[in-house]
């Protein structure tokens, strides 16, 4: 027997309406695609749930179109849902960047947001400093000015399984959207867990007989206004060379990537995001595992035949087709990385073994939740490794695009030189990804892998291309070149500096006057890894950079880190600090950056013989003013 539902109470704030439905809106700021498939998901769940409801799926760049635009729609909201990632060192990511910065700016104007009714669901990972930080921040002002939390800020761990985050926090938010978006008369449903349907592209094949002239995927054409994420510009590459030493077991590459005549533009600092392809092993075991034909052609599509959407799931539009299934694979498929307990329900529903679709089934269900962690995650088990493991799943590809391999993203990589000195080049300096997993499966990292096997125009008139854009970075020398800086950057956290120092030489050469620079460079060995030594050292003879220090970790018998070389020169960190210096960190944000940052604290407090809550608000002070400044990963 049932037991007697609670009286539902009537809200004392009724959201808005439309169309005679309440209107719910669900923003997403993404990255990677997660945070936008997560606000997608729950709109299709919501809908199903509740049909006196509208839901809206809202890109929060493409909300308003300026802050004064943001603050008028903002405040007309009534129940809305917040879907937000926290990227690199605590920031949003670039679709939520001009919203965040309206909204914590304006933190300070109390109940603007009275009428409002929320819920925020972040995406993060627990091993970054600053967790969830953006969800954190905007659940909080929302909350101070005076929006009502429906339920606790959802803590989505990327390092763990996100995804179970996302469905704990769902059945939370299920009793309090019940009692917003039903009627008090309506029980129908309450508790029928809704599970979604697998979405699927409609895909249509073509002769190969037609095809020969329709192949039009990435004909990109140049001369774009503006170059970003969704209008990548076509790059070659001009050159490519090995940056480690030939004792070296381990790749380093630095590249070129010609932008002339392009309209690509870019500035010391900023970051380049490039569109690499899976290499030809990987795709060819994807052809094997889904039983199709590299050259099957197809076109694919979101809509029905007549234009209308397919119903049942919001797809992002796929990629440009007609295409073959080889490009497809190469450069739209993720096929690496852990599958999502959404693709092993996609993928138990077209396995022809019972026993097979179970065991996906069980490996998605929350009581499968130890064994996934276990077996997928932990495992770093990959898309096509757990395929090879169910052979009678073979999804359609309509199936395949839509619900199992995501969308491959650009990786980024902060610029290695300064225009001033490559005005129609972006360098990149790239760690190959390599080795063993937990099954024995050699990891090849996508792009850095792309790289090294890529084919310069140095060699070949044939040679290797990429769709690139240019990301702005607050990551900037100083705009008086006379105020000395600090950098650190071991490994390839080298590369913005090595743009830097291309900048001020430039600039010394038209005649600025440079400030004291220290550079502090980390490596294994000065024979394997020490990599650009002849330019660095040339920066130190012309002037460009006053002192390099290098510290060798497998060297001697201890480790010695960048941040025992600071430690070593704390009186001339502190001077330059003093002297309204800054401060630059790059490179791995999990380790370094996190030592570096305790490092630096260390000093602070030392050398400035100040208490710990005082050497606390002087760094957050330095990085307030923008003088201490990190791009980590
Ligand atoms: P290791 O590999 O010998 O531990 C570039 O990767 C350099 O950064 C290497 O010399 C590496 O040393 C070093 N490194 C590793 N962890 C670090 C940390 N937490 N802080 C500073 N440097 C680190």
């Amino acid at each position: 027997v049932e037991p007697p539902r609670p009286l539902v109470v009537k809200p004392d704030r009724e959201p808005d309406m439309d169309d005679g439905k309440k209107k719910v809106t669900i923003f997403f700021g993404t990255q990677t695609g997660t945070a936008e498939g997560f606000a997608k998901a729950l709109a299709e769940e919501a809908k199903m749930r509740y049909d006196k409801a509208t839901f809206k799926v809202v890109d929060l760049d493409d909300y308003a179109a300026d802050d004064e635009d943001y603050e008028e729609k903002m405040k007309k909201e009534t129940l809305a849902l917040f879907f937000l990632a926290t990227y690199g060192d605590g920031e949003p990511t670039d679709n939520a960047a001009r919203f965040y910065k309206w909204f914590t700016e304006g933190k300070e104007r109390e109940n603007r947001l009275e009428n409002l009714q929320y819920a925020v669901f972040g995406l993060g990972n627990r091993q970054y400093e600053h967790f969830n930080k953006v969800a954190k921040v905007v659940d909080e002002i929302l909350a101070d000015q005076g929006g009502k939390r429906l339920v606790p800020l959802g803590l989505g761990d990327d390092d763990q399984c996100i995804e179970d985050d996302f469905t704990a926090w769902k059945e939370l938010l299920w009793p309090e959207l019940d009692q917003l978006l039903r009627d008090v008369d309506d029980v129908s449903g309450a508790s029928t867990p809704y599970t979604a349907a697998v979405p699927e592209y409609r895909v249509v094949f073509i002769k190969p007989e037609e095809a020969a002239h329709l192949d039009k995927s990435w004909s990109l054409a140049n001369g774009h206004a503006v170059h970003d994420i969704q209008h990548p510009c076509r790059a070659n590459v001009a050159v490519r060379r090995e940056l480690h030493l030939p004792a070296s077991d381990r790749s380093c590459i630095h590249l070129e990537f010609d932008i002339a005549g392009t309209g690509l533009m870019y500035e010391t600092g900023d970051h380049v995001g490039v569109y690499a392809e899976n290499c030809t092993e990987t795709v060819e075991k994807t052809e094997r595992l889904l039983d199709y034909a590299s050259d099957t052609f197809f076109t694919i599509h979101a809509d029905k035949e007549d234009g209308t959407p397919l119903s049942g799931s919001s797809l992002p539009p796929p990629f440009p087709s007609p295409c073959t299934l080889r490009t497809a694979l190469a450069r739209y498929a993720d096929l690496l990385n852990s599958p999502k307990k959404s693709a092993l329900v996609a993928l138990a529903a077209h396995a022809s073994d019972p026993g097979e679709a179970e065991r996906l089934k069980f490996l998605a269900s929350p009581a499968g939740k130890d064994e996934y962690s276990q077996w997928i995650v932990a495992s770093q088990r990959s898309l096509l490794e757990v395929m090879a493991e169910f052979p009678s799943a073979k999804p359609p590809l309509g199936v395949f695009f839509a619900a199992i391999a995501p969308r491959l993203q650009p990786r980024y990589y902060s610029i290695s030189s300064s225009p001033r000195m490559a005005p129609t080049r972006i360098h990149v300096t790239c760690a190959l990804v390599y080795g063993p997993t937990p099954t024995g499966r050699i990891h090849k990292g996508v792009c850095s892998t792309w790289m090294k096997h890529s084919v310069p125009l140095q060699e070949s008139q044939e040679c290797s291309w990429a769709p690139i854009f240019v990301r702005q970075s607050n990551f900037k020398l100083p705009a008086d070149s006379s105020v000395p800086i600090i950098m650190i950057g071991p490994g390839t956290g080298l590369a913005p500096f090595r743009g830097f120092l291309q900048e001020r030489l430039a600039l010394k050469e038209a005649g600025a006057q440079l400030g004291r620079s220290i550079l502090f460079f980390g490596c294994r060995n000065r024979k394997l890894d020490f990599i650009y030594e002849d330019e660095l050292k040339f920066f130190v003879e012309t002037g460009g950079l006053s002192e390099l220090i290098v510290a060798f970790s497998r060297e001697g018998t201890t480790k010695e880190y960048v941040q025992h070389k600071m430690a070593e020169k704390a009186s001339d960190i502190w001077n330059i600090i003093s002297q309204g210096g800054y401060i630059y960190v790059c490179g791995d944000a999990k380790g370094m950056a996190r030592d570096v940052h305790r490092t630096l604290h260390t000093i602070v407090q030392e050398q400035g013989s100040l208490d710990s809550s005082k050497t606390e608000s002087m760094v957050k002070s330095l990085q307030m003013e923008g003088r201490y400044l990190r791009d980590v990963w």
